[in-house]
């Protein structure tokens, strides 16, 4: 495994290493010939060589300094046996939530259900085209993971009122959540991971409750993989106060989104950052998305940054733009 000082999690303003998140998926047509032939994504990710291949397609092509391993947030619940589907033009789709059956899940029965997922991350960490690069884990936060099993879909339009009304059912589900997601992340590190990301994706949906529902279990769950000697890096997307998430939660690296004011972030946060741009300019083209990427190349000139987009890559984002968008960032001094 690479030294922890030398990863894309590291204090050095000299260079910007560059992934992006949901690298691996839809954009690229080589993804897209697997996904034709696999309409079952569920299996797609619990198939260890074609999930290993689609983590290095976006390496093979634009040359990456992190992989994130293929897989999905939602394998959690799935391995808690809650039932997950994704449907074609609707996104995530799930069972109904059966709080006995879900406690009752071993730590041997999850780790069997994602064996395949952990058998693709070290079969991709052997991979030459890693070399150098790091090999991304992660996981939902439990906010996210609890927002799917109790709303059953993507939160498109905000959750309805009658979804807090139960907090000892938030409460003691998101205590599930978080001790599987701490296995899934100790299994992510024993087979090859060297950096693991927190998505908390719907961070943004709630108001009251912040420190109770994100703040609380995201904490011990940092803490956890700081012990476990591997950095971490946390993207609350959405919340209105990204200096007091990472004074109370302490990740190793924040993930911004495209919201945040970037001069308001490198003023108040002292850690390491990550992300920003808006994944629309990689619709845009050439000289619109120059511009943008180097507004944030120079903000955070003399602050440790890892250049990402401010939400995953859109399926509509131009290929010649990734390249763009990667030739500005290493041209950049
Ligand atoms: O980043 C990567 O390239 C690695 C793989 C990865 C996927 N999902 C593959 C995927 C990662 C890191 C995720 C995280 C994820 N999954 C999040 C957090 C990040 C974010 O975007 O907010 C969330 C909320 C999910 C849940 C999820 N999975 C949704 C809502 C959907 C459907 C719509 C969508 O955004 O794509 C998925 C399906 C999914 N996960 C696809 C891929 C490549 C698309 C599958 C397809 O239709 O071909």
């Amino acid at each position: 495994m690479k030294p922890i000082e030398n990863c894309i999690v590291n204090k050095d303003t000299s260079k910007n290493p560059i992934w992006l998140m949901r690298q691996a998926g839809r954009y690229l047509p080589e993804f897209r010939e697997i996904r034709a032939n696999n309409q079952d994504f569920i299996k797609l990710c619990l198939n260890e060589s074609l999930s290993s291949e689609i983590t290095l397609q976006p390496i093979r092509r634009f040359g990456f300094d992190a992989a994130i391993i293929f897989s999905d947030i939602l394998m959690v619940p799935f391995a808690i046996n809650q039932e997950v589907k994704f449907e074609k033009g609707f996104g995530p789709k799930l069972g109904n939530l059966n709080l006995d059956k879900i406690k009752a899940t071993t730590n041997e029965e999850f780790t069997n259900r994602l064996k395949p997922v952990y058998n693709a991350i070290t079969r991709t960490s052997q991979s030459n085209l890693l070399n150098d690069k790091d090999l991304i884990g992660f996981v939902g936060a439990p906010w996210t993971i609890l927002v799917y099993m109790i709303n059953k879909m993507s939160p498109k339009n905000g959750l309805p009122s009658i979804f807090f009304d139960d907090p000892n059912l938030i409460n003691d589900l998101l205590n599930t959540i978080e001790k599987f997601v701490k296995l899934h992340i100790k299994n992510q590190i024993n087979a090859g991971a060297n950096v693991i990301q927190i998505f908390d994706s719907w961070a943004g949906l709630l108001e009251d409750r912040i420190s109770e529902y994100i703040y609380r279990p995201t904490f011990n769950i940092v803490e956890y993989v700081k012990k476990l000697g591997v950095p971490i890096i946390c993207f609350p997307r959405g919340i209105k106060n990204y200096k007091e998430f990472c004074e109370i939660v302490k990740p190793d690296m924040i993930s911004i989104d495209y919201a945040v004011d970037p001069h308001e972030i490198v003023k108040n946060i002292k850690i390491p950052v990550q992300g920003g741009l808006d994944p629309k300019f990689l619709l845009s083209d050439k000289d619109n998305l120059k511009k943008e990427v180097e507004k944030y190349l120079t903000i955070f000139k003399d602050h440790p940054y890892t250049f990402n987009l401010g939400h995953g890559i859109l399926p509509e984002a131009k290929i010649d733009l990734v390249t763009t968008l990667i030739n500005t960032v290493r041209k950049f001094k």
